[in-house]
């Protein structure tokens, strides 16, 4: 490996809500028990705790040397950096530098495309289990989320329900919907044949589709993220996509996302949402942040941390089956999350979820409340740390935990 994925990094005092969050209150988790000597590990928030692509804060420094950041144009390499990246690792053709538009944040850009085609009051269609932060974004926004749940397989692989999806498109008058691909919290890949199915349900219902791919960077081993856009000519003129380099590189406290829209009437009806609000602006580090990621160098850090990612992955998942009765997980795909279903566990050992929860905080495993996910008794986990602390994590939970 080229990159350092294994040494340790301290993030303390460094305004990372990961590790200087636990007990603070809010949404955030508890904190391990005093006394206790338990140092917190990170695994809820979802970023990384692991240095990012040195072209980064190469590009950050270089710039910020320069001692004047007044008003600025957008450099032609950001968009030029944009369409490679696209290109070299999503096979995304046919797009051209107009197609693409800032977004102060993905979950920013979810609101101003609701905003541009539904009013306040209507119906949205979503994937549940359902990341928290689309609920928050667009119930605080006056929608209404309709949720079409994913159904676990025989294989244990999460799929969606055409069917009840065209349903609920149906019943509730819906004409958007939001798209999670790859999806958190499940960690699902969508394949070819299952982005086309869905497409087409979403085609027959006169559906925009805002499709998230804020994830498609982060694709374990033997799995291809499909770009929506790239599906058919339909799903590109019906799709508004949205990417960030935030999750893939660590970013997200530079803020800076974008959208793709390939359809001009789309693309002129979100540009004008979000223009009007009069925040959706650029800063100059974040798109020298972007250009520094999206390089050679960040292609072949990506490439490793997917490796290192899926290693990880591996290691939790075959932890939870050989040592974890009652607690299920569908391996994840992409994303680094893993979604863990407690209910046999809780109800074997007569436990709640609240305490089994705070179990782990009070041994430093600070792992993530999945109710607000729609997981009744759902934990959620974020594995992107060195694999020596997803281990000592694990370890704790064994022998203070499950098994205690
Ligand atoms: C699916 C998904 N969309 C959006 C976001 C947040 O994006 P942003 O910070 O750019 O709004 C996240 C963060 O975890 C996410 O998982």
């Amino acid at each position: 490996m080229q990159y350092d994925f294994t040494s340790l990094m301290d993030r303390h005092g460094m305004d990372a809500i990961a590790v200087d969050g636990p007990g603070q209150g809010g949404f955030a988790p508890g904190a391990p028990k005093p006394g206790s000597g338990f140092d917190v590990i990170p695994m809820w928030v979802a970023d990384m705790n692991f240095p990012t692509v040195p072209t980064i804060p190469q590009a950050i420094i270089e710039r910020a040397s320069h001692p004047a950041y007044g008003y600025f144009s957008t450099r032609p390499d950001y968009a030029e950096s944009i369409l490679r990246w696209q290109r070299e690792r999503h096979g995304l053709t046919g797009v051209t530098a107009d197609c693409i538009g800032y977004e102060n944040g993905v979950l920013g850009g979810v609101v101003s495309a609701l905003r541009a085609f539904a009013t306040p009051g209507d119906a949205v269609l979503l994937h549940s289990p359902t990341y928290i932060g689309f609920t928050h974004c667009i119930e605080d926004n006056g929608f209404t989320i309709v949720h079409s749940p994913l159904r676990l397989d025989e294989q244990g692989i999460w799929r969606m329900d055409y069917e009840d999806m065209d349903a609920k498109l149906k019943a509730h008058h819906i004409h958007v919907a939001v798209f999670c691909s790859p999806h958190n919290p499940c960690g699902r890949v969508w394949e070819r044949w299952e982005l086309e199915k869905a497409m087409e349900v979403y085609r027959a219902n006169d559906c925009i589709v805002i499709s998230d791919e804020i994830w498609s960077d982060i694709i374990l081993p033997g799995h291809t993220h499909i770009p929506t856009l790239s599906v058919s000519e339909d799903a590109r003129s019906r799709t508004v996509a949205l990417y960030a380099p935030s999750k893939t590189f660590n970013l997200a406290g530079l803020i800076g996302s974008y959208h793709i829209i390939c359809n001009p009437t789309l693309r002129d009806r979100v540009d004008s949402v979000s223009s009007k609000t009069h925040y959706n602006s650029m800063n100059v580090l974040s798109m020298h942040a972007l250009i520094g990621a999206y390089k050679p160098e960040g292609a072949q850090w990506v490439d490793e941390l997917c490796e290192v990612l899926g290693g990880n992955v591996d290691y939790a998942c075959r932890f939870i089956a050989e040592h974890f009765d009652g607690v299920r997980v569908s391996k994840p795909q992409g994303t680094y999350m893993l979604f863990l279903d407690c209910t046999d566990w809780c109800a074997a050992h007569g436990r709640t979820l609240d305490e089994l929860l705070r179990a782990g905080w009070d041994v430093g495993v600070i792992w993530q409340d999945g109710r607000p996910f729609h997981g009744p008794c759902s934990i959620r986990m974020n594995l992107a740390l060195p694999l020596s602390r997803v281990q000592e994590a694990f370890d704790r939970l064994e022998a203070h935990v499950f098994h205690a």
